[in-house]
């Protein structure tokens, strides 16, 4: 049990840790490249050393090797050509284990799918073995794929090579990590491959794949984001021969990010700049919800680079509340927790709804945030698809179980900082998965308060 005391201003200035999203993709498509490929800054933290332990099963060698921030590694990785994996050896046979990663669990096996031979497994821990992988399995079978999973839909997963079609898909969920998937398999399958997202959904895959010579042509399908419209982009990919990533540059993770902004936001005095930070469209969802709901950060962006980044100046304000509707859900998934907490803090009720993907993250988000903030004192509801969180202005403190997800922990740790009494978390340990340092992050911006948060 960790405990997270009311503190005084956060103050400072921070670069969160590499982002984890282009962290699983510069490993994944490192690998697949020809010839060598330099990664500067990626993430160290659970998730990310299971992609990287499951490309070296795979055959790609990875020199690693210190990098200037704390949570980053640079990686020199011998990429293994699109038709590695089944060159390996004759059955390729290979047991591999994704821990917690939801992202290497639904994004390899659109790589081994379109393999000329070998059989893989993958599974990972319990909260991976309750995570849906039909949502992959279902479109890749109709490319021409040998996948099977638990109960039609579970991990383990069985991916065996096999020969691949192309086809145009429209994802009924919209998700990154299916859409992802599927571009891969299109590297490897026979004439072009096309996915629809019913709202956009994060663009690494598609930036990283184009910045290494990939055909990659993204179509926006409508231009207002409103309800009831059609789908809002398709994604073509082309078979390829060869990629080359060449240099890929990972930026600090705007979802990490989210925690000390957020802390930032809601107790009184503060002021942090968090430095280096990837401002990529496709994921900054919550600075759109601070702004309505008054929050007075700034932005300051750099030069735009394969992936875009910047600097975010944040500040402590006044907050009314605001309504998530199921066109912005995607673009800010992961730090829909974090809306919640902020709705805590805001005059007026708050709404998230359209977010019932929040179910199939690392644990039920809609149950357990509901759970974990009501058990500090907050008012807040769940709904199917979302929740519903009328600001006090406050909150009291207690107990929050983090249920081993890493965001939930995070969430738990921030709310004691704003709370009266302070929060203890259970299983802050989870943090490690994404945010290596986050404890010494926190420490670090309190320090010049007179209360230290965690003893
Ligand atoms: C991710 C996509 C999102 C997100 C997850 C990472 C990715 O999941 O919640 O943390 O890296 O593609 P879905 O694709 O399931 O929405």
């Amino acid at each position: 049990m960790t405990r997270f005391a009311p503190s005084g201003p956060l103050r400072g200035e921070l670069r969160p840790p590499p982002d984890k999203s282009v962290s699983h993709r510069a490993a994944l498509i490192g690998a697949m490249s020809d010839g060598e490929v330099a990664v500067e800054g990626y993430l160290d933290a659970a998730d990310t050393r299971s992609t990287r332990r499951a490309v070296q099963q795979l055959g790609a060698d990875i020199v690693v090797e210190e990098a200037p921030q704390r949570g980053a590694l640079n990686l020199r990785i011998a990429g293994i050509g699109l038709r590695g994996p089944g060159g390996q050896s004759d059955d390729g046979a290979g047991d591999i284990d994704v821990g917690n990663a939801g992202t290497l669990l639904r994004l390899l096996p659109g790589w081994l799918a379109g393999q000329g031979m070998g059989k893989w497994t993958l599974d990972g821990d319990e909260s991976i073995r309750r995570r849906p992988v039909d949502r992959i399995a279902e479109p890749l079978t109709r490319m021409g794929a040998a996948i099977s999973c638990r109960d039609g839909r579970l991990t383990p997963v069985r991916v065996e090579g096999a020969h691949l079609t192309g086809i145009s898909y429209r994802m009924p969920v919209a998700s990154a990590q299916v859409k992802s998937c599927l571009l891969l398999a299109g590297l490897l399958a026979d004439g072009s491959t096309e996915v629809t997202e019913p709202a956009t959904t994060r663009d690494h895959t598609e930036r990283m794949l184009a910045a290494s010579g990939a055909k990659v042509e993204t179509e926006e399908l409508r231009t207002v984001p409103t309800r009831g419209g059609g789908p809002a982009r398709r994604i073509t990919i082309g078979s390829a021969e060869a990629l080359n990533a060449g240099r890929i540059v990972v930026p600090a993770d705007f979802s990490s990010a989210a925690f000390p902004l957020v802390a930032a936001t809601i107790v009184e005095g503060s002021e942090v700049r968090l430095a280096g930070v990837g401002l990529n469209p496709t994921r900054v969802g919550l600075l759109g919800i601070l702004n309505r709901m008054g929050a007075p950060f700034e932005v300051e962006e750099a030069r735009e680079a394969t992936e875009p980044t910047g600097a975010i100046l944040a500040r402590h304000g006044s907050l009314q509340a605001t309504r998530v509707h199921a066109e912005e859900v995607a673009l800010a998934i992961d730090e829909l927790p974090l809306v919640a907490l902020l709705g805590c803090f805001a005059e007026g009720t708050t709404v998230v709804s359209g977010a019932e993907e929040l179910r199939h993250k690392e644990s039920d988000r809609i149950a357990t945030v509901v759970e974990g903030l009501r058990g500090i004192g907050a008012d807040i509801e769940a709904a199917d698809d979302g929740f519903v969180v009328r600001g006090t202005g406050e909150l009291a403190g207690g107990r929050l179980d983090a249920h081993g997800d890493h965001r939930l922990a995070m969430l738990g740790a921030i709310a004691g900082l704003a709370s009266r009494e302070g929060v203890e978390v259970t299983g802050m340990e989870a943090a490690g998965v994404s945010y290596p340092g986050f404890e010494e992050d926190l420490r670090a911006l309190t320090a010049s308060s007179e209360r230290s948060p965690t003893s």
